[in-house]
């Protein structure tokens, strides 16, 4: 009997991908990140299948995301992305991981947790246009660089910024990066070649070759997703999740019977209904109410009635395959695919939230290329 919900990872497709990102990049290295345990494909197997593709570094948004990679076994260089609570700083630094800096107090708190030998490597972040993390001042910037250098613990490492409108607009992608530049170059020239300039997530390592300076930060394409939210297959990546699950009730539907909650679907023939055991709660969002298909028996049938918390229902027409079957969510059967960047498009939102939406309930199984991994 099929397990009831499945989220099978193809490593070896995270592997390939990040050979594509690594080859499109160098000589710029790449930096996998593997936040949200790795957007919903689990962050351990998902690092270490992109280093074997040839990423030398791996990021996380938290603290407790760093400790898990090294309690996973993974010693590459580390850098969290996120904001740091003074709670949270000593377990990034006894990770062992670099962290992003843009106050001179946060370098003051971070030294004093600092220890002895290579020193915790820091990464000054200039908000160049994304209004999140970082300082706007280019001047507050250069002090705080100026800060971790002097601070005994402590290495410059890098010199970083993000952009907003890499996958819609470059134009202003190309604005932060002349924001960016005189800046980076100025932190370089004073502090040495060892700081690394670095800037670009998925789409601007793809879409703006100018940026992929010392190191890009890629997230949705190493796992085979679009960052301009097309077919991955354009741009030669595989999305590497399926979302499984199985027929566990068929049962025949007369004109006038309805399946589900609130009766959204109404039958106006005679045909077969399937139930399949995920909902909402496996990360299948009631959204997906009478919009979606999935695929059973090699061919595309549309989900009906209304996504519940652990089942749906699917309208199988007039030969339906054997209770107990196969049912694929997201992914491949046969010549018929459904990619998370189709459920995006409905559900008006973007294919990262659709992986890092797969509730904890559903278990990962990773593979490489169909041979099970531990
Ligand atoms: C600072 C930073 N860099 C890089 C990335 C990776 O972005 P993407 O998944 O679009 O490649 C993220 C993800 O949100 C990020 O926050």
């Amino acid at each position: 009997m099929p397990l009831r919900a499945l989220a099978r990872v193809d490593v070896g497709a995270i592997a390939r991908n990040c050979a594509v990102l690594a080859g499109a990049a160098a000589p710029a290295a790449l930096c996998a990140v593997v936040k949200a345990d790795g957007y919903g494909h689990g962050a351990v197997p998902a690092a270490r299948a992109a280093l074997e593709g040839g990423a030398t570094w791996l990021a996380v948004a938290t603290a407790e995301e760093a400790a898990a990679l090294r309690a996973g076994g993974l010693g590459a260089p580390l850098l969290v992305l996120g904001a740091l609570s003074p709670e949270e700083l000593p377990i990034a630094v006894a990770a062992g991981a670099d962290v992003v800096a843009w106050r001179e107090g946060f370098v003051a708190a971070l030294a004093a947790h600092a220890q002895p030998g290579a020193g915790t490597g820091v990464h000054v972040k200039l908000d160049t246009g994304m209004g999140r993390l970082g300082t706007r001042d280019p001047e507050e910037a250069a002090r705080v660089a100026a800060a971790v250098a002097a601070a005994p613990g402590l290495r410059l490492a890098g010199a970083m910024t993000h952009f907003a409108t890499a996958d819609d607009d470059p134009g202003f992608a190309r604005e932060q990066l002349a924001r960016f530049l005189p800046w980076a170059q100025r932190i370089r020239a004073r502090h040495g070649e060892d700081v690394r300039l670095h800037a670009s997530n998925s789409a601007a390592t793809l879409g703006l070759p100018e940026a992929r300076l010392d190191m890009v930060r890629c997230g949705i394409a190493i796992y085979g997703m679009d960052p301009f939210h097309e077919d991955p297959a354009l741009r030669g990546l595989e999305p590497a999740l399926e979302l499984r699950s199985y027929l566990a009730e068929v049962k025949p539907c007369a004109p006038g019977e309805s399946a589900g909650y609130g009766r959204r679907f109404v039958a106006r023939e005679p045909t077969w209904l399937g139930t399949v055991p995920v909902g909402y709660a496996d990360g299948v969002r009631r959204a997906l109410t009478n919009d979606c298909d999935v695929l059973v028996g090699g061919r595309r049938v549309p989900l009906v009635g209304t996504v519940s918390m652990d089942n749906v229902t699917v309208d199988l027409g007039p030969e339906p395959p054997p209770r107990g079957s196969d049912v694929v969510l997201l992914g491949r059967q046969g010549d018929e695919r459904v990619l998370a960047e189709e459920w995006a498009r409905r559900l008006g939102t973007i294919n990262y939230e659709i992986t890092c939406g797969i509730g904890p309930r559903v278990p990962r199984a990773h593979h490489r290329d169909g041979e099970a991994v531990t």
